[in-house]
């Protein structure tokens, strides 16, 4: 038996001074992003923001559905959003927040749901770059993430399919 362990950095900031102004913008969008979700079921407000390599940013929020399953989460609406209209330039990252003023209380990160997680891999693999992640907290606590590798180790993506293809 062998075993292998898997390391993760994840990045911690309690302010917003060491970002740039691009990075504090993204923050901005992602956070007014969260107050136009659409989540009459969970009132689970997120808000995302992508931004593509070019400059453009494009924002997205949680549309949920009467019937669970076919609502989709913000992160998802921002990067197919933003892939529908921009199918060739690359993504940079994409930052993702939650609305905490409506759970005055709640001080939780919030990071993308396993989906996500999977849909972020599939623009890596995609325009084979990385990602940066910012999940944006209460306040201005940020953690970041250089690639969806640090929150999907082992991830499946399409160079399996190719190798498969290949064999
Ligand atoms: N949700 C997101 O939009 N992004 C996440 O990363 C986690 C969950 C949404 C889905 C659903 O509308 C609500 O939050 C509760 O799960």
């Amino acid at each position: 038996m062998q075993k292998i362990q898997v390391q993760t950095t994840v990045e911690i900031y309690d302010s917003y001074e060491s970002f740039t102004d691009d990075e504090k913008k993204l923050f901005s969008l992602a956070r007014q992003a969260c107050h136009s979700a659409y989540a009459p079921y969970s009132q689970f407000q997120v808000g995302a923001a992508v931004w593509l390599a070019d400059g453009q940013m494009f924002i997205g929020n949680n549309q949920e559905n009467a019937a669970y399953p076919s609502g989709l989460c913000a992160e998802r609406v921002a990067l197919f959003y933003a892939s529908a209209l921009n199918p060739k330039t690359p993504i940079k990252a994409i930052a993702v927040t939650v609305n905490y003023e409506a759970a005055p209380d709640f001080d939780e990160i919030i990071s993308p749901c396993g989906s996500c997680r999977q849909a972020i891999v599939e623009y890596e693999y995609k325009f084979k770059q990385a990602i940066v992640i910012y999940m944006l907290g209460k306040n201005e606590k940020v953690y970041l993430v250089r690639s969806m590798n640090s929150l999907l180790p082992f991830f499946f993506s399409g160079d399996v399919l190719s190798s498969f293809q290949n064999h």
